[in-house]
């Protein structure tokens, strides 16, 4: 049976993992790399979407939970814990279920999508709900993992960034070779950081042979403009958006994103939930691509940076879309009319439908 074996298997020589580390897997990664028609056509370029919604448990946290897991349960871990808007947290109570571990999550009260609390729930994790917003989370995630046996599953856990690269190694192998620029949407950093080591990893001679890619591609992170510290220059006391995975005010891999911004010849740059609900509109409408709000961020700066002229056409573009829509169904009902109804007759039904 030749199927794909997970991320730590197709990458087992990229990653921190030995022999005798337990491979705590659902087979994550190894994503979709779908052409974009549409973005293609607006912004001139060979735009590309990595659907990372098609992992397991419907994000890219997958890739960093396996390792992180896998590295805890080699350590004798029995419990792991995270602060989450809600993606980590799915990923990190399915994995640990995997593992035969205890997951506890802590969750901002009242902001994360339904989707992802019933994900938590239904693998059994421990969730409390925080009076208070992600950064508060993970102030207390952090303290708690320091005084009690209990492992951090954050991407503050350098297990979760080498997991994370494996997406741009994906991206290599499928183009043959790095695109001219990557975009991401931005919450906490981890995930441009890790797409950022994967490209210079992968762009560097590896053990005897050549590097895979010629070259690396600028970095492109956008924030929601109500949770945009990094484009403001400092933390954001009462971050608000509705993209409510990247509702973060002060992102732990803060210093990293600045990193790979600067040393790709990138930027950080924001977008309104105007913007990005317009992008979320036109990837499910016309790409037939269903993510996430959040995911959409990344879209939504493309087509920005699009309109501000700051797009050279020819070039090849990937852009991340982090999650699925069905997590957060919320606002692909929102608005939309109620679908009519009719009886069970063809000619009615016909008729309705604009057929007769
Ligand atoms: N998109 C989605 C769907 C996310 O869930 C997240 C982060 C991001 C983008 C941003 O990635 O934090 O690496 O910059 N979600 C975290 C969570 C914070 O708790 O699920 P980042």
């Amino acid at each position: 049976w030749h199927g794909w074996r997970g991320i730590i298997e197709e990458y087992r020589d990229r990653l921190p993992v030995g022999g005798t580390t337990p491979v705590v897997t659902l087979r994550e990664g190894g994503t979709p790399l779908v052409p974009a028609q549409v973005l293609s056509e607006r912004t001139g370029c060979e735009v590309h979407l990595k659907v990372e919604g098609a992992n397991p448990t419907g994000s890219f946290k997958d890739r960093g939970m396996t390792m992180a897991i896998s590295v805890a349960k080699e350590a004798g871990a029995k419990a792991v814990i995270c602060a989450s808007t809600g993606n980590t947290s799915a990923s990190a109570a399915a994995y640990a279920v995997r593992a035969g571990m205890v997951c506890a999550v802590l969750v901002p009260q009242g902001k994360i999508a339904l989707g992802k609390m019933g994900q938590a729930l239904v693998h059994g994790a421990k969730i409390l709900q925080v009076d208070g917003n992600f950064d508060d989370c993970l102030t207390l995630a952090r303290g708690l993992s320091e005084k009690y046996p209990v492992a951090l599953v954050n991407s503050v856990n350098p297990a979760r960034i080498e997991g994370q690269k494996t997406a741009a190694f994906e991206i290599v192998d499928m183009l043959g070779d790095a695109p001219d620029i990557h975009v991401l949407p931005v919450g906490n950093a981890g995930n441009i950081t890790a797409y950022w080591k994967g490209y210079t990893e992968y762009a560097a001679p590896f053990a005897d042979g050549e590097p895979h890619a010629s070259r690396t591609p600028r970095m492109w992170g956008f924030q929601a403009s109500g949770a945009a510290p990094i484009v403001r220059g400092e933390p954001v006391k009462e971050p608000s958006t509705i993209a409510t995975a990247i509702r973060i005010g002060n992102p732990a891999s803060w210093t990293f994103a600045e990193q790979a911004r600067d040393e790709s010849g990138g930027l950080i740059d924001e977008v309104t939930d105007r913007q990005i609900l317009a992008a979320y509109r036109l990837l499910a409408a016309q790409e037939g691509v269903f993510v996430e709000p959040a995911s959409a961020a990344s879209v939504a700066g493309l087509l920005k940076a699009a309109e501000q002229g700051l797009v050279d056409p020819g070039q090849r573009i990937v852009c991340t879309v982090t999650g699925n829509g069905l997590k957060d169904p919320d606002w692909a009902v929102a608005g939309a009319p109620q679908p009519v109804v009719v009886p069970v007759d063809a000619d009615a039904a016909a008729v309705r439908l604009g057929l007769a």
